[in-house]
């Protein structure tokens, strides 16, 4: 099968710690075929969407260390129709211009997109959290979401606990993440302007309940197809409430309790019946933060501090996702013609 990956930049990728080279080796070691792909490179050929893709050359070995595969790997670039793809992974960091899913639309139904763009365009914000019913709080923290400053002022002080979080809705890294002090609020004005309106357009804004135990981190939980597949805990670098890899947390070894794995097996149908194959919750206690839904990290640190290799349970997915399809293809096609045989029979 042909699988493609959408990527950021080859060059910039870091082999010791990157989770999606991992599974590109793992995809050409079974002997399928691996492309890359560039957000710049997607383009329209009398209105069929294609993709100038860089089809990974044939290698005569596939080398065991991580680093020599990255090193060794060469490519060629291909015009080709999307839909010659089986399967399309979107591994890009957020934020991602949607106009990629636009280009994707027509292959969606032939081609296992991971995640699927309609699941992705329901969930590519913290606003997806609120498709949950947690009347109760019991999974999710309370949370509001405005961009009315006086709303939020009213809720900040009805919020219980001595502190709150502050964060965008449309954000990721840990990118504004605060907490505001309850009892010191001189500058609470200006900084819910400078959140709404700092840089010129109208933004929304999360109000969260602080989550006990945040010092000690967040727990970050990777899902497949609607089930728990791993996790890890990140810890805060000193000085900091966010737990974010990208600004310094680290990553520990985590083995979740059974109250997170049964809010795992809470969510689960919900997310693989938006096509939400492969996403990373972030959890503190049993209460979620987020889900993320583009381009998850966690594979490579999983596997270093559990000594898995999840990156073959996602190729697993990935092959059986593609036969299913091939499948239910040749059955649809073994029917139209059973279907034509009998209307030549009427005549
Ligand atoms: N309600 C909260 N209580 C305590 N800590 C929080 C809360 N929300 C976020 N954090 C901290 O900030 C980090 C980033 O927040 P998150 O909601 O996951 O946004 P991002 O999309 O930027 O990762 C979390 O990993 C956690 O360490
Ligand atoms: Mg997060």
């Amino acid at each position: 099968m042909h699988i493609g990956f959408m990527i950021q930049d080859w060059e910039q990728v870091d082999p010791s710690k990157n989770s999606t080279i991992l599974i590109i080796r793992e995809c050409l070691k079974r002997g399928h075929k691996v492309s890359i792909l560039y957000p710049e490179n997607l383009t329209v050929h009398n209105n069929i969407a294609h993709g100038l893709l860089q089809v990974i050359e044939p290698l005569e070995k596939i080398p065991d260390s991580i680093i020599q595969f990255y090193k060794k790997v060469t490519f060629k670039k291909v015009l080709t129709p999307l839909h010659a793809l089986d399967s399309f992974m979107i591994r890009k960091d957020p934020p991602i211009d949607p106009i990629i899913y636009n280009f994707l639309d027509s292959i969606k139904n032939e081609c296992i997109i991971i995640n699927d763009i309609d699941g992705i365009r329901k969930a590519n914000n913290k606003l997806y959290t609120t498709t949950f019913n947690d009347p109760g709080n019991s999974f999710l923290p309370k949370t509001y979401v405005s961009k009315n400053k006086s709303f939020i002022r009213q809720m900040i002080d009805e919020m219980p606990g001595d502190k709150v979080i502050l964060k965008p809705l449309v954000g990721s890294g840990g990118h504004g993440v605060i907490v505001l002090e309850k009892n010191a609020q001189s500058n609470i004005n200006s900084i819910l302007d400078f959140y709404i309106s700092g840089q010129g357009d109208s933004n929304y804004i999360i109000i969260q309940e602080y989550i006990e135990g945040a010092e000690n981190g967040d727990v970050r939980v990777l899902m497949l197809n609607g089930k728990f597949l791993g996790a890890y805990n990140r810890k805060p670098p000193e000085g900091d409430i966010r737990a974010n890899i990208q600004i310094g947390g680290t990553a520990h070894k985590y083995k979740m309790t059974d109250s997170q794995l049964a809010v795992c097996r809470k969510i689960g149908p919900r997310l693989a019946g938006d096509g939400l194959f492969f996403v990373g919750v972030d959890m503190i206690g049993d209460k979620i933060l987020e889900v993320n839904v583009l381009n998850p990290g966690g594979i490579s640190n999983i596997n270093k501090l559990d000594k898995v290799k999840l990156h073959l349970k996602i190729v697993d997915f990935i092959e059986e996702k593609v036969d299913e399809k091939h499948e239910k293809r040749a059955e649809l096609e073994y029917l139209l013609k059973r279907l034509s045989d009998l209307k030549q029979n009427d005549f």
